[in-house]
């Protein structure tokens, strides 16, 4: 059974709408629905926002459901300059980036757990499902939808995603960002919390992230349109083709 979370709603609910035998258990003050996508066993839940939040729920989805592998989907705030909204990031590590409990233990590093980054699974048919996505791109987002955001041709990049209890909007912090973290593509504030939790589990782990503000001062503006129109699209293009 494959696990996915998102932390809104908005982000999967178009999912939701090709999910069959739906069945949804309430655990925890959240709703998994468990059922099949093309014939395949998911389990789909929201964790709400924020790094506890998804942590809650990542344990409570390995607890109960026993998923063989937990994907995450959502929008991120861009922060390499060469990403634009509507460009997809795929993972292939992840950093807390509001964890400090230096001098004690280096900067980032997880105290007791001795890393600071965390390893996706190497997820090639994943990547692949984003690459066709991509490829189709107006099959799932009408040409009207596209030019609402600005959005020409969506690029794939793979690369480091940082996560903290933060909603980035300030050009400061994107400066502090990449001071610290030179390669970092994009910004959230759950994705980490999810890969901890993944790893002391033994549980491989995906994350896709989809750009949906600059996280500078246009950020808050952007962002509650793009996750119902674009995001939500974004994701069951992928993962209903992922599910075959
Ligand atoms: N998720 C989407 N945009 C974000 C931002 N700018 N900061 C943190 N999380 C985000």
């Amino acid at each position: 059974m494959i696990g996915i979370i998102s932390a809104m709603h908005d982000e999967l609910a178009e999912l939701l709408h090709v999910l069959k035998d739906k069945k949804t258990t309430i655990l925890g003050n959240r709703e998994y629905y468990t059922g099949n996508i093309n014939n395949t066993p998911v389990t789909i839940v929201f964790s709400k926002w924020g790094k506890v939040a998804a942590a809650i729920t990542t344990t409570q989805l390995i607890a109960t459901f026993q998923p063989s592998e937990i994907i995450f989907t959502g929008v991120a705030g861009g922060i390499d300059a060469d990403l634009n909204i509507g460009d997809l990031v795929y993972g292939t590590q992840l950093v807390q980036h509001d964890m400090d409990a230096s001098p004690l233990f280096p900067k980032f590093e997880i105290p007791l757990l001795g890393k600071s980054f965390f390893k996706t699974s190497e997820n090639l048919k994943l990547h692949q499902c984003i690459v066709d996505f991509n490829e189709h791109y107006f099959t799932h987002i009408s040409e009207q939808e596209a030019n609402d955001f600005n959005i020409s041709k969506p690029k794939l990049v793979s690369g480091l995603i940082a996560s903290g209890d933060e909603f980035i909007s300030d050009v400061q912090s994107i400066e502090i960002l990449k001071k610290n973290l030179p390669n970092l593509q994009c910004v959230e504030m759950e994705g980490a919390s999810v890969a901890q939790v993944c790893e002391e589990y033994q549980i491989p782990f995906s994350i896709l992230r989809i750009i949906s503000d600059k996280a500078d001062a246009s950020s808050p503006i952007d962002f509650p349109l793009f996750t119902k129109k674009i995001a939500s699209k974004y994701a069951k293009g992928i993962l209903q083709n992922y599910c075959s």
